[in-house]
């Protein structure tokens, strides 16, 4: 497929997806979230084991395009974050595990997007935050809801209510990234790590990611049940992972799968 603001590569069982609009540091407008979208639904997500996301030049991803905004109307200015967050929403419920390559600046509804992946890694150059508030805005691509629930209620509004980009150590420190690295190696570091989760049992990282992410929105109890099913659904004679997995251990080999 013929995008104009992204590419795509396929490594073996991994998948790299840049963001390609540089000359604005690759500022998500609707052409963006059209591409993504695209992508997102296309049958190129179908066939690797983790995706990986990261931007072309010195930018992660600055932020919505605020040029484009100036003109929005109160319905525009809704319809484009109801937009934002059904594409973020399209990379969160992908069955496999996304990564973020944070290669530089991280700003607004480029952290978004980085917090809508499963993992961050980050160069240690790059800087991340929330700056809306500079331009008299809030987040408006699920900010507000995502970064509480990973970092708590008071780190979150830290971020929102400082407005100023934080430093990659700092984001870490946090626990808005998960990995730092040289700022030459970040994509390198992050398909090291991709192709070690790409190992795993593709059934396993899936229920992983469905019981963090729906735990999530449930209470401790209900949230404990819907594992315990999914544990016992496991030893189902039909659950072929889970029996590679264990014969393979017992067998003393790598499980194939
Ligand atoms: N939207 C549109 N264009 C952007 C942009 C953005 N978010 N960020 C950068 N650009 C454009 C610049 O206007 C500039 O274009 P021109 O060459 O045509 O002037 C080009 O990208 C390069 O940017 P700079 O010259 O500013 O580069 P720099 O290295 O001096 O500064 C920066 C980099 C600190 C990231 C700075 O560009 C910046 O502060 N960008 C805006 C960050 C921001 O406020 N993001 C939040 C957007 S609002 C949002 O995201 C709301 C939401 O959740 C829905």
């Amino acid at each position: 497929m013929k995008y104009n603001y992204l590419k795509f590569e396929k490594r073996d069982r991994i998948g790299i997806l840049t963001l390609d609009r540089p000359k604005a540091l690759n500022a998500l407008n609707e052409e963006v979230f059209k591409d993504l979208t695209c992508f997102l639904e296309s049958e190129n997500v179908n066939d690797i084991r983790v995706l990986i996301i990261t931007g072309e030049g010195k930018a992660f991803i600055a932020g919505a395009d605020i040029k484009a905004m100036q003109e929005y109307s109160p319905q525009n200015a809704y319809d484009f974050s109801e937009t934002g967050k059904r594409v973020f929403d399209l990379i969160a419920n992908l069955e496999i595990p996304v990564i973020a390559a944070i290669n530089g600046f991280a700003l607004g509804g480029g952290l978004e997007l980085a917090l809508a992946c499963d993992i961050r890694v980050a160069s240690e150059k790059a800087r991340l935050g929330l700056p809306e508030v500079n331009l008299g805005l809030i987040p408006g691509f699920n900010g507000t809801q995502r970064l509480p629930r990973l970092v708590g209620a008071g780190n979150a509004m830290y971020l929102m209510m400082l407005g100023e980009g934080i430093t990659a150590q700092e984001a870490y420190n946090l626990g808005v990234v998960q990995k730092l690295s040289e700022p030459d190696l970040v994509l390198e570091d992050t398909i090291k790590l991709a192709e070690k989760i790409a190992g795993k049992s593709p059934n396993a990282l899936r229920l992983v990611k469905e019981m963090v992410r729906e735990g999530l929105e449930l209470n401790s109890k209900d949230a404990g049940k819907m594992e315990s099913k999914e544990f016992g659904r496991l030893f189902k004679e039909d659950q072929k992972e889970r029996e590679e997995g264990v014969n393979a251990f017992l067998e003393k080999r790598q499980p194939n799968w």
